[in-house]
């Protein structure tokens, strides 16, 4: 932010303002759990990339202001053309996006005519209009139970979260290697020692974390899968290996217990916070709601082709995991606009 800008908020109760620049937007702030405890607090819903897609599906708001990184507002406006869709830093990406560049993704699909693409939401417009069925963290595995056992897939661009489930489900998709940047920074060692101090505190984890983390990890899911594991086990002290923020909600709903971030190889969790959703802070959405920029546009051609396998990931996704803790997920989704998977893109 220039100086000018800066200058501009002096005086100004940000919070007041950003509550009364939605309401005159009608505007809905959806956050992800990975955002400033700030935003989270101010967000009319908190959730995981499931919750948030089928609530950007189903408001009725003009605007949605999204707190999060730019594939989730980027699926937003997949998933709703009509509203403006605001991201409050466009450079919010994801290093996961960042690893599966649309052309090389078009040219390994074409070296593999036999299998289908099964791509995790974490990734551009461009891939998903490439893909056949989009998933997240908490629904790959009911989606995955849907598919014949024996057809041959692609997962991308999550080798890690592409290999928890092949461990789990006994498939052997072929795997896109990328990373998140965030998960891979956990320390396998500093894990042992956190877990030999707290005897006996279980451990959730994500499952981009990468398989020597998860060896150690009692309960692994999508950020909303741990949230509500951590607050009905009924240990006083649990340690959450994934971005640190989700831990704001856990003080918030379990007061009592202790929630210990997993360590990075420095010994502390300072290093598993991520940078691009560190981008979006409350100044930024405060100019985002007064401007209504930055926003998100894409071409029509690239969204209509995106949308197809974001409505299969809805339709198959059923009732999979994924309640934030503000707000409905249960609500109406995008028409499903297909019954079966033909493996086109
Ligand atoms: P979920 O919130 O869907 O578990 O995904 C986490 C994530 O990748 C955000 O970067
Ligand atoms: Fe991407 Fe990892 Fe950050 Fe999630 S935590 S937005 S996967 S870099």
């Amino acid at each position: 932010m220039d100086a000018r800008a800066a200058d501009s908020l002096a005086g100004l109760d940000l919070i007041e303002e950003i509550n009364r620049l939605k309401k005159e937007r009608n505007a809905v702030i959806l956050a992800h759990y990975y955002q400033d405890s700030a935003i989270q607090d101010l967000a009319d819903f908190v959730g995981d990339s499931l919750d948030l897609s089928r609530k950007a599906a189903a408001t009725d708001a003009d605007v949605i202001a999204f707190c999060g990184v730019r594939f989730m507002a980027e699926t937003a406006k997949i998933l709703s053309p009509d509203k403006t869709v605001i991201l409050p830093d466009m450079d919010a990406g994801c290093s996961l996006e960042d690893s599966c560049p649309p052309e090389q993704f078009r040219r390994f699909r074409e070296e593999h005519p036999d299998h289908i693409a099964l791509t995790y939401i974490n990734c551009s417009a461009e891939v998903k209009a490439l893909s056949d069925i989009i998933v997240t963290s908490s629904s790959a595995e009911d989606i995955l139970s849907q598919l014949p056992k024996d057809q041959k897939i692609i997962f991308a661009p999550d080798r890690h979260l592409g290999g928890f489930f092949n461990r789990k489900t006994g498939r052997d998709m072929l795997l896109w290697p990328g990373a998140c940047i965030v998960h891979e920074a956990f320390s396998e060692k500093e894990l042992i020692k956190l877990k030999a101090q707290h005897p006996g505190a279980p451990v959730a984890a994500h499952p981009e974390c990468p398989a020597h983390i998860l060896d150690h990890a009692d309960h692994v899911g999508s950020t909303s899968s741990i949230l509500s594991w951590v607050l009905a086990h009924e240990a006083e002290t649990i340690i959450v290996a994934t971005e640190p923020h989700i831990i704001h909600q856990m003080e918030k709903a379990a007061p009592q217990k202790t929630f210990i971030g997993a360590p990075g190889a420095d010994g502390n969790c300072n290093c598993n916070m991520c940078p691009f959703m560190a981008m979006n802070t409350l100044e930024k959405l405060y100019f985002a709601l007064r401007d209504l920029e930055p926003r998100i546009e894409m071409s029509e051609e690239v969204r209509v082709k995106a949308l197809k396998p974001l409505e299969r990931m809805l339709e198959m996704a059923g009732s999979a995991v994924g309640k934030g803790d503000l707000g409905d997920p249960d609500q109406p989704v995008a028409p499903a606009a297909i019954n079966s998977v033909d493996g086109d893109c």
